[in-house]
């Protein structure tokens, strides 16, 4: 309880202590009727309405391409999946997602996609052009994966406004086990250029990795307090049937939940999603998210036919749904869990715009 207090009034806890912390939160049996964790979600709840209120802002995401080069071991689109059905949206086929995404509403759009070879920054800066020129109240987010600095600045340059570069996980020997031919000090050093050129930078982290323990997740908490990014996206760790961890269990709902609450907490002002993959390992993960301080969620926007197809971890949802109903579908959830949809451009509060 005591630590709880001590994180709610934006006091830095010490590593020893956040660990304490989870080991604790671990075991429902030690913590009476889970009076600490349902402490620390209203502490996490209250920060978050004093900062950004009851809303929460809406992005589409576009899923632009499932080719991907590397071969992240927990991934679905890994390039070593022989199994994954490839495919790369054009130019047009993005125009018309953001096109149906602003008559819905939205006023961000979140490119992701693998790291493919044909995003050369020749058709990203047209493709980002083209969108600037349309929209231009728009923001543009990028989730492409690493680049060169170069690259970062020609996207920039050429209109995009936010990048998302999940770090997955703060410690060197974990990350190389599951990222081959990778280092984390590659992925730091893209965060660290991201933030340079200016853009608003998106990092994060996957809960239940096999192998992972609280000290590793305090690397990450610390990691992210230190980078201080505008955005974090954490979710739980789920298997996909053709990779190598198929058969290891997934990470936990109520352990993702806790960890947005603590990062609420930690970093109050970030910008928190309710993220697809806790939604898709509990029906109402992402309300449980909302209510534990998360202020964003990310529908879908891709075109119906890939939807299948970027399939990062098996029970994906929102893979059968057309932009418009995910889009109705999300705003009922949010509302029914209390809270009101925001369709702004949901910059971060010290943006400098
Ligand atoms: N389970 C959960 N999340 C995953 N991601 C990739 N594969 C999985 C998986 N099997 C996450 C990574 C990546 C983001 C786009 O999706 O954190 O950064
Ligand atoms: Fe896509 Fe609910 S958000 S169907």
């Amino acid at each position: 309880m005591a630590l709880v207090d001590q994180l709610a009034l934006e006091s830095d806890l010490s590593d020893s202590a956040l660990c304490q912390l989870l080991d604790y939160l671990d075991h429902p049996d030690q913590d009476q009727d889970g009076r600490v964790r349902h402490h620390l979600i209203q502490k996490a709840h209250q920060k978050r309405m004093e900062i950004y209120g009851n809303r929460v802002f809406l992005r589409g995401l576009i899923e632009i391409s499932n080719y991907c080069k590397r071969n992240c071991v927990y991934c679905g689109i890994r390039a070593g999946n022989p199994g994954a059905e490839r495919y790369r949206l054009t130019l047009e086929q993005v125009l018309e997602s953001c096109r149906i995404g602003y008559e819905l509403g939205y006023r961000t759009f979140v490119m992701q996609g693998g790291e493919d070879h044909a995003h050369t920054d020749a058709f990203l800066t047209g493709l980002i052009h083209e969108i600037r020129t349309a929209y231009p109240d728009c923001a543009i987010t990028l989730s492409l994966g690493e680049r060169s600095r170069e690259s970062y600045q020609a996207l920039y340059n050429a209109g995009a406004d936010r990048y998302l570069l999940r770090h997955e996980t703060a410690d060197d020997g974990f990350y190389a086990g599951f990222h081959p031919g990778m280092a984390l000090s590659v992925r730091k050093a893209c965060l660290e250029d991201l933030k340079a050129i200016g853009y608003q930078v998106g990092a994060g982290f996957m809960v239940g990795l096999p192998g992972q323990s609280n000290q590793h997740l305090v690397k990450d908490l610390r990691f992210l307090k230190t980078l201080d990014p505008h955005m974090i996206g954490i979710g739980p760790f789920i298997p996909h049937h053709e990779t190598p961890l198929a058969d290891q269990p997934s990470g936990s709902v109520e352990k993702t939940v806790v960890l947005l609450a603590i990062l609420r907490l930690m970093i109050p002002k970030v910008l928190l999603p309710a993220t697809t993959a806790l939604g898709s390992l509990n029906p109402v993960g992402r309300e449980l998210g909302i209510r534990a301080g998360a202020n964003v969620v990310m529908p879908n926007l891709s075109p119906l036919e890939v939807r299948e197809k970027y399939d990062l971890y098996d029970g994906k949802i929102c893979t059968g749904d057309e932009a418009a109903e995910c889009r109705q579908c999300i705003q009922k959830r949010i509302e029914n869990a209390g809270f009101t949809v925001d369709m702004a451009r949901g910059d971060h509060p010290d943006w400098r715009n």
